[in-house]
């Protein structure tokens, strides 16, 4: 039970310390050289997260309880500041107080992810260790938003000559955005469609289209590495939301076995 407390406590702050710190890069790349205020504050999120991430990096499963729930707490802290930084850069790009590069949606959505780590981070110093049946749709839900998301961006920041690969992009766009209204609507069937059945076809129905997806961002992302594409892509926000489906694709492998687990203790 501790150890694995201690497992998945580094295994998320292992992967969410490295995309808030790419965050604070891509929010950093975004700004204009008349906004140096707004560019040392992302280079302190930068070296917030980078060190965070060493530190993660240095603890063992072996680690002590007592000590890594104390760092999921100080981990939580650095997230909801840098949440607030991006609601505020947020809330100047809306405001038509800065125009930066990077779209309002992005900056919403990387806000989500800072939201959703901190959420994590409380669930495990609660103790809540493994996906509950009851968080499986909601999970799916803001994670298929997210690919949804990521499928936008890419379509917006490729260039217009570009356009087989925006019609792709969009064609993704369309089929995220069919699946999250699907996982919406059995949201609010719940508890019913929350039986094991009902939710490992949903599973199925989501792995091959996350699949597809990070296939694509993995061709998009060589494409980037060899010069071969014409786009406003950062090769490593290509990299970051590869990443990203590669997440949601184990989740979803372990909310399946979940599921199983689930039905098997119901039969004994
Ligand atoms: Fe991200
Ligand atoms: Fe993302």
């Amino acid at each position: 039970m501790s150890n694995l407390f201690v497992e998945r406590s580094l295994e998320e702050i292992r992967f969410w310390s490295r995309i808030m710190k790419e965050h604070a890069l891509f929010l950093r790349l975004g700004f204009t050289v008349d906004q140096p205020k707004l560019v040392q504050e992302a280079d302190h999120f930068y070296n917030v997260f980078e060190n965070i991430e060493e530190r993660a990096a240095a603890f063992t499963s072996d680690s002590d309880r007592e000590q890594i729930a104390r760092f999921n707490m100080e981990v939580y802290q650095a997230t909801t500041h840098i949440w607030a930084f991006k609601r505020k850069v947020l809330g100047l790009i809306l405001s038509c107080q800065i125009i930066t590069n990077n779209y309002p949606l992005l900056v919403d959505h990387v806000s989500r992810e800072a939201a959703y780590f901190m959420n994590r981070l409380e669930q495990l110093n609660k103790g809540i260790l493994e996906p509950l049946p009851d968080a499986i749709i909601n999970e799916n839900v803001f994670f298929l938003r997210l690919m949804a998301d990521h499928a936008k961006f890419i379509a917006h920041l490729l260039d217009p000559s570009e356009r087989n690969l925006i019609a792709d992009a969009n064609d993704f766009s369309y089929q995220f955005d069919q699946l999250l209204f699907q996982a919406v609507d059995l949201e609010s069937m719940r508890p019913e469609s929350q039986t094991g059945p009902m939710l490992t076809r949903f599973i199925e129905e989501n792995r091959p289209a996350v699949q597809s997806l990070r296939d694509f961002k993995q061709t998009a992302r060589e494409l980037i590495e060899e010069c071969r594409l014409r786009s406003n892509i950062h090769p490593l926000l290509a990299d970051h939301t590869f990443r990203e489906a590669n997440r949601f694709l184990e989740l979803l492998d372990r909310f399946e076995a979940s599921l199983t687990a689930g039905s098997n203790s119901l039969l004994k």
